[in-house]
């Protein structure tokens, strides 16, 4: 059967537990040609850095190749349906990661594709950067249960994907947001279920102070997340008093991380400045997207 990772939710704790390990080792002994001969394709809806350059990297570093299609490129459900661009991308390629305004989109993708489809960020989730994470986190602390990670933003993608993770392996997630501005629902719900297992707690509040207090890692994500560009006048105006600043994190344990999958908006959600406090972890965050998205692609193709 062909392994999909549309959510969080598709991985249990011990593969999420292995794909760390094998991150790790992938990122100090290396593992050149390891997908020779294999090929993705990155079919992007919206804009990238970090996860464009590094799946094409972690294609190149294994010895597979990578073709990039651009929005304006393929059109995806306006100039060809996505359930036939999957069928002829199944024909060419091994593995498919696709970057989506939404969840139904990527679902549509993977039932018609006969290869695995990799969300790389949709308007749900974003779990490619939240596994990269908990590689930094475990890298940093050494572990991940028993710590406490709190989210302080919107309830957007990558939050969703973090509340995910934590509840998977048995961190404790911190979550405040202006009212209105939550976890999904059933997100959420499905966070408690994991939860119930793991021994996580879930806190959630609109006070970021709450939130902050004696937490190991503070994390913060953009305001307005691509596709959100028309409510960015009124967000800036509901979360000003969100920013995650010296003060915020102050509140938080002493050996804290600060977190953020960039790209940052300096004097928004965060101080100007706070990406280069010894407490930030950014920049190993996003070298981290490569060595953990090595390990996933090895096992989606080779196990
Ligand atoms: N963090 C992240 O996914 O960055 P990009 O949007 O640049 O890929
Ligand atoms: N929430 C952000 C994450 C960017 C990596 C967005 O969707 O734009």
């Amino acid at each position: 059967m062909k392994k999909d990772l549309l959510s969080i939710a598709d991985l249990d704790r011990k593969e999420i537990e292995h794909l760390i390990e094998q991150a790790r080792c992938i990122k100090r002994e290396g593992a050149s040609s390891l997908l020779s001969g294999k090929t993705l394709a990155l079919l992007f809806e919206k804009p990238s850095l970090r996860t464009r350059v590094s799946f094409e990297l972690a294609m190149y570093q294994l010895g597979g190749h990578c073709i990039y299609l651009s929005p304006e490129e393929v059109g995806l459900g306006k100039r060809e349906p996505a359930a036939d661009i999957a069928r002829v991308l199944s024909r060419y390629v091994d593995v498919i990661a696709a970057r989506t305004f939404s969840q139904e989109t990527l679902h549509i993708l993977a039932a018609h594709s006969s290869v695995p489809v990799i969300n790389a960020l949709s308007d749900l989730e974003h779990p490619c950067q939240a596994l990269s994470d908990l590689l930094t986190i475990s890298e940093k602390k050494g572990k991940l249960s028993g710590l406490t990670l709190a989210f302080i933003s919107d309830g957007n993608n990558v939050a969703n994907s973090l509340l995910l993770s934590a509840c998977l392996t048995g961190m404790n997630f911190h979550f405040a947001s202006p009212p209105g501005y939550e976890v999904k629902k059933e997100v959420l719900n499905q966070g408690k279920k994991f939860a119930a297992l793991s021994g996580s707690q879930i806190q959630l509040t609109n006070n970021p102070h709450e939130a902050a207090r004696g937490a190991d890692i503070v994390y913060t994500d953009v305001w307005v997340s691509m596709g959100q560009e028309a409510e960015a006048e009124k967000r800036s105006f509901v979360f000003s008093s969100y920013q995650v600043n010296s003060k915020l994190l102050s509140l938080a344990k002493r050996d804290a991380l600060f977190m953020h999958p960039l790209p940052a908006h300096h004097g928004q959600e965060i101080s100007a400045g706070l990406l280069d406090d010894p407490r930030s972890v950014v920049f190993d965050q996003a070298e981290n997207r490569l060595h953990l998205q090595k390990a996933l692609l090895a096992r989606i193709l080779l196990c």
